[in-house]
């Protein structure tokens, strides 16, 4: 008997599946990311020429698929608000064949896990035919993206085995982060950035060592007998972890999963709200937590099974799981764990083939 506690990335080592061992990486995929990403002044390095590319551009244009277009709508964010650069989202299967009206300047951020996406890659061939330059953030250095952009930087992820991704999400929303912050004056961001990514470091962590945790909720809320639906909502950056949070449920358990922005709950979802449907609420946002709270209370009158995910600042008495605080756009890299570890038990706890979910690809090549 044999047991492989240093596990190479390509061998599951100690663990069940890949995706419960890629979890676990996520710490140290930040860390790497902060040793390669910033000098020891915590000035951000990602290299002259693509921050004056993307200072030049009227706007930036992130073209995705999957989890990495759920990371760009997180990292939108951070672009327009700290970086105060008009950022659009799209997805590569939309824009490769309706591409919208582009502004003057335009300029592309490509993100992808495999790097070989055929949808991005078809968007990545139509705009350098048109003259546009862009940057690719992958996993897979000498990928198709890395090798046809402009520019590329790693994510630095390792190898992502299991079909549902979860370091190269947290790769992709920190590596953004970055390049968010690098084109913005420090003093006017009001933020340290290297800092806070090591509080979050630690806070994942934090919220890795409560897996358990995690294993009883999903037995609880997500019942295998009786549970065909669920719901996950929230306001802001928020909202764009909830469409990650229900990709990641049902691709790996099969469980009919919505995520949206909590103020859309009364146009329509309300209606399919039974006795006991498990609504999960993702609160980090100050601004918008009471509006998520009253959105949440309209559930519960009608009777689901609510599950709160919060930051400590904001959270209340009966609350189902605290996150540390941090600066708001960065909540995802923290309230996104959970989520994935209910996920990854709602799968196992139903038997199913975590790494390999029926009718899916790691890396999508058909259009
Ligand atoms: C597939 C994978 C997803 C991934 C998506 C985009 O559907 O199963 O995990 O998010 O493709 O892939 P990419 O490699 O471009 O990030």
């Amino acid at each position: 008997f044999h047991l492989d506690i240093d596990a190479s990335e390509t061998d599951k080592g100690i663990y069940p599946y890949y995706m419960l061992k890629e979890i676990d990486e996520q710490p140290v995929v930040m860390r790497r990311l902060m040793e390669r990403y910033f000098d020891a002044n915590g000035q951000a390095l990602v290299g002259k020429a693509i921050l004056d590319e993307m200072r030049a551009a009227d706007q930036i244009y992130i073209i995705a698929a999957g989890t990495s277009y759920h990371a760009g709508l997180a990292g939108a964010r951070m672009f327009e608000q700290w970086a105060q650069k008009p950022t659009q989202v799209y997805l590569s299967s939309e824009f490769a064949y309706e591409q919208p009206l582009l502004v003057e300047k335009p300029f592309f951020i490509f993100l992808s896990q495999s790097g070989e996406t055929a949808d991005s890659r078809e968007v990545l061939q139509n705009i350098n035919q048109a003259g546009y330059h862009s940057l690719t953030l992958t996993n897979v250095e000498k990928s198709t993206l890395w090798r046809e952009a402009t520019y590329a930087l790693p994510l630095l992820a390792g190898p992502e085995i299991a079909v549902a991704s979860t370091k190269a999400y947290v790769a992709q929303v920190t590596l953004q982060a970055i390049l968010a912050y690098a084109l913005v004056d420090s003093q006017v961001a009001n933020l340290d950035l290297q800092d806070e990514l090591s509080e979050i470091t630690v806070g994942i962590q934090g919220i890795i060592d409560d897996k358990e945790t995690f294993q009883a909720v999903a037995d609880e809320l997500l019942v295998p007998e009786t549970t065909h639906s669920a719901f996950y909502i929230g306001r802001g950056v928020d909202s764009t972890v909830a469409l990650e949070a229900a990709l990641k449920l049902k691709e790996i358990s099969y469980v009919q999963a919505e995520g949206f922005a909590a103020g859309e709950l009364k146009h329509g979802t309300l209606a399919l709200i039974e006795e006991e449907t498990p609504v999960m609420a993702l609160i980090t946002q100050p601004k918008t937590a009471g509006l998520v709270r009253g959105n949440l209370s309209e559930t519960t009158a009608r009777g689901s099974h609510a599950f709160t995910i919060v930051t400590k600042a904001l959270a209340q008495d009966g609350d189902g799981y605290v996150l540390p605080d941090t600066n708001p756009l960065l909540a995802p890299l923290l309230s996104v764990i959970p989520a994935q570890l209910l996920a990854y038990y709602t799968s196992l706890g139903r038997g199913l083939d975590v790494d390999r979910p029926r009718n899916l690809a790691k890396s999508v090549t058909v259009q």
